[in-house]
C-alpha cells in the first residue's frame, strides 16, 4: 500500500513525499519531532504531545511551523487518508532549508513540517505477554536531553547493539545510575514501589510517563522520583518501560540478569492494562 504522507502543507503519496538537500535537519540534525499512538483510529494522549512539540521549538527557537489548529487537523486526516485503526503518527518539525551555515540562517526561513503514519500493532503487542530483554550501555548523548531532537545517532547505535544480543532496548548509564531507554523511560519495582529517575535535563519528559504517574496516582501505586543503579536494577522484583510506541512494556532481564523470575510482574501488568483501558484499547 503506498501511503499518503505531509510535506509542507502538501499530501502526497509517499513516493513523492521530498524534502531539500538544504534543509537543516538533514545537514545539521536541527529539528525535532514527536511520535503519537493510534488505537482504534483516534490519538493517545496527544495534546500532551503538542505540549511537548510546542516546549522543543521554544527551547531551539525554531518557529511553528503552522498553527495548532492546522497540526491537528493534520494528524486527523493522515488517520482518515490512511485508514489508520493502530499504529503511530510521526512528524518533524526542522529549521527549514538554506545554505550550510551553522548559525540560524539570516534571511528568514520557513520551518519544514513533514508527517506520516505507521501501521503497528500496539495493543496485541506479542512483546507485552513474554516481556523484554535490555541491555545497558554507557549514554552517550548530548546534555539537553529534555528536548526531543531528531539528534539520535547515540539512541541508534545504542538499539542495534541491543538488537544485536538478541534484546530489545538498551538502557543508557551515566555515572553508574540509569538515565532512560535510547526510545523509552526506565522503571524498576522494589519492594511494592515504582522507583523511575526524576525529570531534569538529562532525560526526555515522556508524555507516556506523565500519563503512568496520573493512572498510578489514581490507583494508590506509589512513585519514587530518584536515580536507581544497574546494581539495582538487576535486584529489581519488576521492570518496564514506557513510550508512546510501547506503552508501558514489561521487562523481564537486564544484562541477562532475570527479573522476577523472568515473568511480567503483577504491577507491571496492571499498569498496562490501566493505560490501554485509557487509550481505548
Ligand atoms: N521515543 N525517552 C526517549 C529518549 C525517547 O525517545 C522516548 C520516545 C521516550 C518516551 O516518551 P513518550 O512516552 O512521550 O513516547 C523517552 C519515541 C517513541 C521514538 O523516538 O520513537
Amino acid at each position: 500500500m503506498v501511503r499518503t504522507v505531509y510535506v509542507n502543507g502538501e499530501y502526497l503519496p509517499e513516493t513523492e513525499g521530498k524534502v531539500s538537500i538544504f534543509d537543516r535537519g538533514f545537514l545539521f540534525a536541527d529539528g525535532v519531532y514527536e511520535v503519537s499512538a493510534v488505537v482504534n483510529g483516534r490519538l493517545v494522549d496527544y495534546a500532551a504531545h503538542t505540549e511537548r512539540l510546542a516546549r522543543s521549538l521554544q527551547e531551539l527557537r525554531i518557529e511553528w511551523p503552522c498553527t495548532r489548529g492546522e497540526l491537528d487537523r493534520m494528524h486527523e486526516e493522515l488517520i482518515r487518508r490512511n485508514g489508520l485503526s493502530e499504529g503511530i503518527v510521526y512528524m518533524q518539525v526542522t529549521r527549514g532549508a538554506a545554505d550550510r551555515t551553522f548559525n540560524f540562517p539570516k534571511e528568514k526561513v520557513k520551518p519544514t513540517l513533514i508527517a506520516f503514519t505507521q501501521a503497528m500493532s500496539l495493543v496485541a503487542n506479542p512483546n507485552a505477554v513474554t516481556g523484554v530483554k535490555v541491555i545497558t550501555t554507557p549514554d552517550l548523548r548530548w546534555a539537553r536531553r529534555d528536548i526531543k531532537t531528531v539528534m539520535l545517532l547515540a539512541p541508534v547505535l545504542g538499539k542495534q547493539e541491543a538488537y544485536e544480543q538478541g534484546c530489545h532496548e538498551a538502557w543508557m548509564v551515566e555515572d553508574g545510575f540509569v538515565t532512560e531507554g535510547t526510545s523509552s523511560n526506565a522503571y524498576i519495582v522494589k519492594d511494592g514501589k515504582l522507583i523511575t529517575r526524576g525529570l531534569s535535563n538529562e532525560i526526555l519528559a515522556g508524555c507516556t510517563r506523565r500519563a503512568l504517574f496520573r493512572l498510578a496516582k489514581e490507583h494508590g501505586v506509589e512513585i519514587v522520583e530518584r536515580k536507581f543503579t544497574v546494581e539495582e536494577a538487576y535486584a529489581a522484583d519488576e521492570a518496564c518501560l514506557t513510550s508512546a510506541s510501547q506503552f508501558v512494556m514489561p521487562i523481564v532481564e537486564i544484562d541477562g540478569h532475570r527479573i522476577g523470575g523472568g515473568q511480567p510482574g503483577p504491577m507491571v501488568r496492571k499498569l498496562r492494562e490501566l493505560f490501554l483501558a485509557e487509550a481505548g484499547a
